[in-house]
């Protein structure tokens, strides 16, 4: 059965055209690598999280799918068909049944418009709705839908006399009031403090459930993704480098960009910290991307191969099958978080409370649905040294 998406080696290169300073020195243009072979798919009742570190290409790989910028290469069907490079009139069907919401609920709402126009506006748009009062029915639907009740005192409001969280439930209604099949949320909770943060995902969550509706969800925050995500897909300078059932790829990642990232997940419990990996720096630049693995200047178990061999996505040992990484030297499942004897930072994350290795959370774990994942290798911490200590540094 064909996935709701489903996209193939999707390539997003922009062209920077050159400066006069790049015409005396007869620089070549640049050109960014944003999206650089994607594939992923999100299923009917399914919420696939893609997360990275800020310029990783994420939003570029969201906007590739809607069609909002015009991928350079690659295939995105919706439940089977192939819907890139279609013009604005033969999009306009599949734009119905793809919304996106995004990252600022200050900047994506017009502050002139009532939250009855804003929400009945996709209906206008796509000429839907019927009548007045019809279109009228249909946002005061979605607005229940989005936890906004009674939603009749929210009609005639505009965005200044709402709060932050109520304009992202307002954004998150006019994405649903057509009644999508997928739902792209980008960052729609980071602007958000903690306790309207939960609630807003939660509502993501509930809309999954339903069953009719897939989603996928772009962030930074693996503490987010623990909770709310099916299936995790791990994104570094423009391509996936792990992905797999989300509860599998926190147990057991294998990719050492991933073990960083949920390193830099804060943890409320200073019982259970362990040590941490930092991830210092920042992503290289797109339009200079390094030979051999990408994230070999940032890896502390690069080798010489890793300089000249540019690691597929595939199946990695002893993981269940889903679970796939980018990694000539993967981590090995069963290793334990060591605790360092000193604490090491880099400036740039001098200041963060010091975190755990989410690997040592089971509370969080039993939150995560996809347990159906499969069983990974019990821990074993006399057989597999970690090869990341806490206090490695990534430089
Ligand atoms: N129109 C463009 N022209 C040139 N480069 C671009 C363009 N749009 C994006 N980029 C570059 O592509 C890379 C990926 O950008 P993108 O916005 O997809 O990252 P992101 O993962 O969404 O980051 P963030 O978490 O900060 O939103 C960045 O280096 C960005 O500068
Ligand atoms: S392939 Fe090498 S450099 Fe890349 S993540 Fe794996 S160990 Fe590190
Ligand atoms: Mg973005």
């Amino acid at each position: 059965m064909s996935h709701l998406l489903d996209v193939e080696d999707l390539v997003l290169h922009h062209r920077v055209p050159r400066t006069i300073a790049d015409r005396v020195a007869r620089r070549p243009a640049r050109v960014v690598r944003a999206v650089d072979g994607v594939s992923l798919h999100v299923d009917r009742g399914e919420l696939v999280a893609l997360v990275g570190e800020s310029g990783s290409g994420k939003s570029s790989t969201a906007q590739s799918i809607l069609g909002l910028v015009t991928p350079s290469h690659g295939t995105v069907r919706i439940d089977g068909s192939a819907i890139e490079g279609l013009g604005a009139r033969a999009m306009r069907p599949w734009r119905r049944r793809m919304q996106m919401v995004l990252q600022d609920p200050y900047g994506s709402l017009d502050p002139r418009c009532t939250v009855a126009s804003i929400v009945e506006e996709p209906l206008l748009i796509h000429r839907l709705g019927g009548s007045a009062e019809q279109r009228r029915a249909k946002a005061v639907d979605a607005l229940e839908r989005a936890g906004l009740r009674p939603a009749e005192t929210f009609l005639p409001r505009r965005p200044r006399e709402l709060s932050g969280g109520q304009r992202q439930r307002v954004a998150i209604a006019a994405g649903l009031v057509l009644g999508p099949s997928l739902l792209i949320a980008d960052e729609p909770a980071s602007m958000l403090d903690v306790s309207v943060r939960a609630g807003v995902l939660g509502l993501l969550r509930e809309l999954c459930d339903s069953g009719e509706t897939g989603i996928l969800l772009i962030t930074h925050d693996l503490a987010t993704v623990a909770h709310y995500a099916d299936r995790l897909a791990v994104m570094y300078l423009g391509r996936i480098v792990e992905e797999g059932p989300t509860r599998t790829v926190l147990e057991a990642p294998a990719h050492p960009y991933t073990r960083a990232l949920m390193s830099s997940v804060l943890h409320p419990d200073p019982r259970e910290r362990g040590g941490r990996v930092v991830l210092g720096g920042d992503v290289p630049d797109p339009g200079a991307r390094p030979d051999g693995c990408a994230f070999h200047p940032r890896c502390p178990l690069a080798d010489d191969g890793c300089h000249t061999t540019d690691p597929a996505l595939g199946p990695v040992d002893q993981r269940p099958a889903g679970h796939s990484a980018a990694c000539l030297r993967p981590l090995p499942a069963g290793h334990t978080t060591t605790a360092p004897a000193g604490r090491t930072t880099t400036p740039d994350l001098a200041g963060r409370a010091e975190t755990p290795d989410p690997v040592l959370w089971p509370d969080r774990r039993n939150h995560m649905p996809g347990g159906t994942a499969g069983t990974l290798p019990p821990a074993d911490p006399g057989a597999v040294p970690d090869p990341l200590p806490g206090g490695t540094v990534m430089p």
